[in-house]
């Protein structure tokens, strides 16, 4: 099971009458009918629906993914950490940089692509430049309207927006982004689940993860830790240490930090309040960013996700006698990785620094699953003991505002 430990000199100040009535609205937010991911593990339908489109699709060599923000960064996560069991060729098209827009595209046979295009709203220009683009390109390769049925699977709002019309009126296939789950708190709806099948991942055991932690929290006494450490990082919050570090010692989490840092920062960023989150990861980031976690201003509380087994692994056994290469000889890989996570740790726990050790026994479906979960509902925690919002982003509309206008007064 995914645990969590402080290691910090700081010692959180809660009085019982606030954490009860944070615990109380933290509650009554996750079970409010508005509020849906934290009923999501339970959800088999979703998933059925994913398995039943997938079933039509499984031939295809290529999946092309257009959406951004919410509607990108879980399945990248998911696929960067787990979809390595298929030959499925899978592109992102999340950004409007032309060139790699270019570059994104000639690695695609169109022809035998399938595209899923995914947007809670369905009106995002970004997602929507993308599709305009590849229905050009499809054009080209003789693809008409009356064929895109075999072309693109939609994922949108089950009701609401453009999406879900052109859906109607093309006959294409779409998946359901359920109307109480805003798009970085999608990623176990078909947003994520969807590419997780053609990526060989287990969607069930994501699933299974899920409702394992939520089961874990609701222990009294571990829900009790968990709540510590929101108040923890509250706390720290009211004492101007507003940074989060996120920082796996995992190559294959490096999307699992840039998903993070996407939650955490449009879930908690708002009314002046805030934490900051700078993605990290281990053993890499020891010869870059450490230094300034490490002695720079003490503004920071460092989360460092160690995965306890890798799958694989490699003997440093070398005939070379000197220096490192002797020191290293009798070890594996995983434990020189073991080695740098617990040699960081005292170091930082030396220099006072805030840190919250997260553990996971490996990386796999169920794990992960365990790991978005408990995410999500810290964000949910913080933005509650922060008394912001989480659910909204009133901060990109008004950027999206000013957009639509330049288009409009230069159209
Ligand atoms: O988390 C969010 O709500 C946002 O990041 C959205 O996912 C993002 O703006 C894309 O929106 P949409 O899915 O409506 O295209």
């Amino acid at each position: 099971m995914l645990n969590w430990t402080i290691r910090s000199p700081h010692k959180t100040n809660v009085k019982s009458s606030d954490l009860n009535s944070l615990v109380k609205t933290y509650t009554d937010t996750l079970n409010s009918p508005e509020i849906g991911f934290f009923r999501l593990p339970e959800n088999r339908e979703l998933l059925k629906s994913c398995q039943d489109t997938y079933e039509i699709f499984k031939k295809k060599k290529y999946f092309v993914h257009i959406g951004i923000g919410g509607s990108a960064l879980g399945p990248d996560m998911l696929l960067k950490a787990l979809g390595d069991k298929s030959g499925v060729e899978f592109v992102f098209l999340n950004n409007i940089d032309p060139d790699d827009m270019k570059r994104s595209l000639d690695k695609v046979d169109l022809k035998d692509a399938l595209v899923y295009v995914v947007s809670k709203s369905g009106t995002t220009a970004e997602t929507v430049a993308a599709m305009s683009i590849v229905m050009n390109e499809l054009e080209k390769c003789g693809v008409k309207k009356d064929q895109y049925r075999d072309y693109f699977v939609f994922c949108t709002d089950p009701e609401k927006g453009d999406l879900r019309k052109l859906a109607a009126e093309w006959n294409v296939r779409t998946l359901d982004i359920p109307s109480n789950i805003g798009g970085r708190f999608s990623v176990l709806t078909p947003v994520g689940l969807f590419p997780a099948l053609f990526a060989g991942i287990d969607a069930h055991d994501l699933l299974i993860g899920a409702q394992d932690i939520r089961k874990h929290l609701s222990d009294p006494e571990i829900g009790k830790s968990f709540y510590e450490l929101g108040m923890f990082i509250k706390d720290l919050h009211d004492q101007n240490v507003r940074q989060t570090i996120m920082m796996p010692y995992s190559s294959l989490l490096k999307e699992y930090s840039a998903w993070f840092v996407q939650l955490w920062a449009e879930s908690l960023g708002k009314e002046g309040k805030g934490l900051t989150p700078v993605p990290a990861y281990g053993a890499t980031d020891q010869h870059s960013q450490m230094q300034l976690f490490m002695e720079g201003p003490q503004d920071k509380v460092l989360f460092l996700l160690e995965v306890e087994q890798f799958e694989s692994d490699f003997s440093l056994k070398s005939t070379v006698d000197m220096g490192a290469f002797k020191l290293l000889s009798p070890f594996k890989l995983s434990q020189l990785m073991k080695a740098e996570f617990e040699g960081t740790l005292k170091a930082l726990e030396e220099n006072k620094r805030h840190v919250v050790h997260l553990k996971i026994p490996t990386l796999n479906e169920q794990f992960l699953g365990q790991l978005i979960l408990f995410s999500e509902c810290l964000t949910v925690l913080l933005g509650k003991s922060l008394g912001v919002d989480p659910f909204n982003q009133p901060g990109v509309e008004a950027g999206k505002k000013y957009a639509n206008a330049w288009l409009k007064s230069n159209s």
